[in-house]
């Protein structure tokens, strides 16, 4: 074979394989083998420089330089918007003008998820991208090309061309945990947040530098296949079904609708189910599903008679913005927080919200006694997003000089968004720190609430995480319980329950009591990380920063957090004790390869009741596991949620084993 062949067929197997991961979500080979392959072909390509790399090679996503602005670039046929239906008369009502208009037939309908981010059109050209850009006005948009380069949904070549020209319309979106990931990222570094998946998304497209694009993961969902400005097929429904083949993300979350019964069903379907989804949506789409009726029906000045957005119950409301009261968090954080009057979004009362830090404050130009809206979105806290309209004798929120627990001294570091309150005995930072030491995600003890902490605390029986481990049962047993309206003692039976809960957590892995020291910036998923870059406590708290930085996702900051708090004779008093009430200070964790789902292959399907689908993928894969996205005779076992689906039924049917959260919990730390 010759070079040129060689890399033909390795850039077709790469194509293949994206396809497969980002498209289908069926991989079929691990992460590890796809960067191998990548890797063979950036080699070779690098060491035959006579040959040139074509652009749409697998190498080029990220090949363009930061640019000096935007070209302005028209679009083949304007991109128009949507009329919405508020409500349920509103989808009656347009259904019968279409009806009416179309002769009296009930009419079938494409129904798709309608997508909370912004819309682009890409142009190819036999089979490779050409050109993208985003909405704009409707009649010009910005050329982002280089930017959309850089998204994996996207393909730099298509699977297929059946057209010499085509173009494909869709939505650019952020997914809730990269946007979760990259505001929690931006907080760190003291940059302003995003308020919402949407805002992200924009912000992350409209940059000149394509290399920021590729780091925010954005997700292209495609919805319209045009040919000449013109839908290339005599059907909605087939258009979606050649944007597949043709290698575009159209998911599986749509269905042809026949009559306005079945559209409404399916609305109302998604309205219930949208929190599952791992992206945002605010309705869904229907549109006329034969172009040949679309032509018939046409166009309004805004948008076409063919199409409508069924929108969801928003999730915002007004309200005023009673008070900002400061709270002070495990790390010391000063963090404030919105007193609403009490106002329902979406069923659900909401009375507070977070407002992060001051420069968000600024940022929204918030004053007390302001109307303000608030955004509940899946399951996140509820979020100030801005103000409606200024109060009458509003005043300017002013960040405490001193902690409002302990009244010590709060310090802000350069090039941070947070105050800090520097007391590291400071009772509001204990009683955080501890309660963080015993929540579920690290050592998990059960029985160990805010109350009882805030109780033996008060009795001076707690001051440190060491204590937990010197508590005896006469300690706990005549506390209080919490929530009985007459006062109830905790008593010897779950006095001890609780203290096995506590000896429990001796044998937790390395990783939760890395999670669980409150060292700051390290969070459960950098923890993981460190207790599989490192055999032991002891050899982690010996690191350089430059040993520190190879583990993955730990950057010169994270580093230098960890030798200081390594550093702190405090906190070597602290794992002192540790080590002597008997902890597990060994990394089981770091051979992944020996772990304890070693060679057994996993679909997760439904929602977890307390883990998000990347997290349970990630704690699989930290105990050697995979996670592939459909159930077939090579799965080994099928972890189940809440309204689990065909993935389930098929498991059933092949035989293979299904777990709960659970019991992959338990299998996680045998
Ligand atoms: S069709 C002329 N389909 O919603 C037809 N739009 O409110 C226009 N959107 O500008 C678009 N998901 O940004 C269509 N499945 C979907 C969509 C969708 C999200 C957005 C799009 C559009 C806006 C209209």
């Amino acid at each position: 074979m010759t070079v040129q062949e060689q890399l033909e067929q390795l850039r077709a197997e790469i194509r293949r394989h994206e396809y497969l991961y980002y498209v289908l979500d069926q991989p079929e080979i691990s992460d590890a083998e796809f960067d191998g392959l990548m890797r063979r072909l950036r080699e070779l390509e690098l060491a035959h420089p006579e040959i040139p790399v074509p652009p749409d090679s697998p190498t080029q996503r990220v090949g363009g330089a930061p640019r000096e602005g935007f070209v302005k670039v028209r679009h083949s046929s304007p991109m128009l918007s949507l009329d919405n239906a508020l409500d349920e008369g509103e989808l009656r009502d347009f259904d019968r003008r279409v009806r009416e208009l179309l002769g009296g037939e009930p009419c079938t309908y494409a129904a798709e998820l309608k997508f909370d981010g912004l819309s682009m059109a890409v142009q190819y050209e036999d089979g490779v991208l050409r050109q993208a850009v985003t909405r704009g006005d409707g009649t010009e948009g910005e050329d982002v090309t280089e930017n959309a380069r850089t998204i994996r949904t996207i393909p730099l070549r298509t699977l297929a061309a059946p057209w010499p020209r085509f173009e494909v319309r869709g939505e650019v979106i952020m997914t809730k945990a990269a946007f979760e990931r990259l505001n929690a990222e931006r907080e760190a570094q003291g940059q302003p947040l995003y308020a919402n998946p949407r805002n992200s998304a924009a912000g992350s497209l409209r940059v000149l530098d394509p290399s920021i694009t590729a780091a925010r993961q954005l997700e292209f969902h495609a919805y319209f296949l045009l040919v000449d400005g013109q839908p290339a097929l005599p059907s909605h429904w087939q258009s979606l079904e050649m944007l597949k083949e043709l290698g575009f993300r159209v998911g599986s979350e749509r269905r042809l609708c026949h009559g306005v019964e079945q559209l409404l069903a399916f609305c109302r379907e998604w309205e219930e189910k949208r929190d599952s989804l791992p992206f945002e949506i605010d309705g869904v789409v229907a549109k006329v599903d034969s172009v040949g009726d679309q032509r018939k029906l046409g166009w309004t000045a805004k948008a076409p008679r063919w199409a409508i957005a069924f929108k969801f119950t928003p999730r915002q409301a007004e309200t005023v913005l009673e008070n900002i009261e400061v709270q002070v968090g495990r790390t010391g954080t000063l963090t404030p927080v919105a007193r609403l009057r009490p106002v329902t979004v979406s069923g659900v009362t909401v009375t507070s919200a977070t407002l992060h830090n001051e420069d968000y404050i600024r940022e929204l130009g918030l004053m007390i006694g302001d109307r303000v809206v608030v955004e509940r979105s899946g399951d996140v806290i509820p979020r100030v997003v801005r103000v409606a309209a200024p109060g009458a004798g509003r005043r300017a929120f002013v960040m405490p000089a001193e902690c409002p627990v302990c009244g010590g001294p709060v310090f802000r570091a350069e090039g941070e968004a947070a105050v800090r309150c520097i007391n590291s005995s400071c009772p509001a930072r204990l009683k955080e720190s501890i309660l963080h030491y015993c929540s579920r995600g690290v050592m998990d003890i059960d029985g160990m609430g805010d109350s009882i902490v805030a109780q033996l605390m008060a009795a001076g029986k707690l001051a440190s995480i060491a204590d937990l481990y010197e508590l005896k049962e006469s300690d706990l047993a005549p506390l209080e319980l919490e929530g009985e309206k007459t006062r109830r003692r905790l008593g010897g039976k779950v006095a001890a329950r609780i203290l096995a809960n506590i000896r429990a957590t001796k044998q937790k892995p390395l990783s939760r009591l890395i999670a669980g020291l409150g060292i700051p910036f390290v969070g459960e998923r950098t923890a993981q990380f460190l207790a599989a870059g490192f055999s032991s406590l002891d050899e982690l708290m010996t690191a350089g920063e430059e040993r520190l930085m190879q583990v993955e996702e730990v950057g010169p900051k994270v580093a230098a957090s960890i030798r200081r708090f390594f550093a702190e004779p405090h906190n070597q008093a602290l794992i002192g004790r540790l080590r002597a009430a008997g902890l597990n200070f060994q990394s089981t964790e770091k051979k992944v390869e020996g772990g304890p789902l070693a060679g057994m292959t996993f679909v997760l399907t439904g929602t977890l009741p307390t883990l998000t689908r990347d997290e349970a993928t990630r704690l699989i894969e930290a105990s050697g596991g995979k996670v592939t996205g459909s159930v077939s005779r090579k799965t080994s076992v099928v972890v189940a949620g809440e309204e689990a689906g065909s993935k389930l039924d098929k498991a059933r049917e092949l035989g293979i084993p299904v777990w709960d959260e659970a019991e992959l919990r338990r299998r996680l730390e045998s």
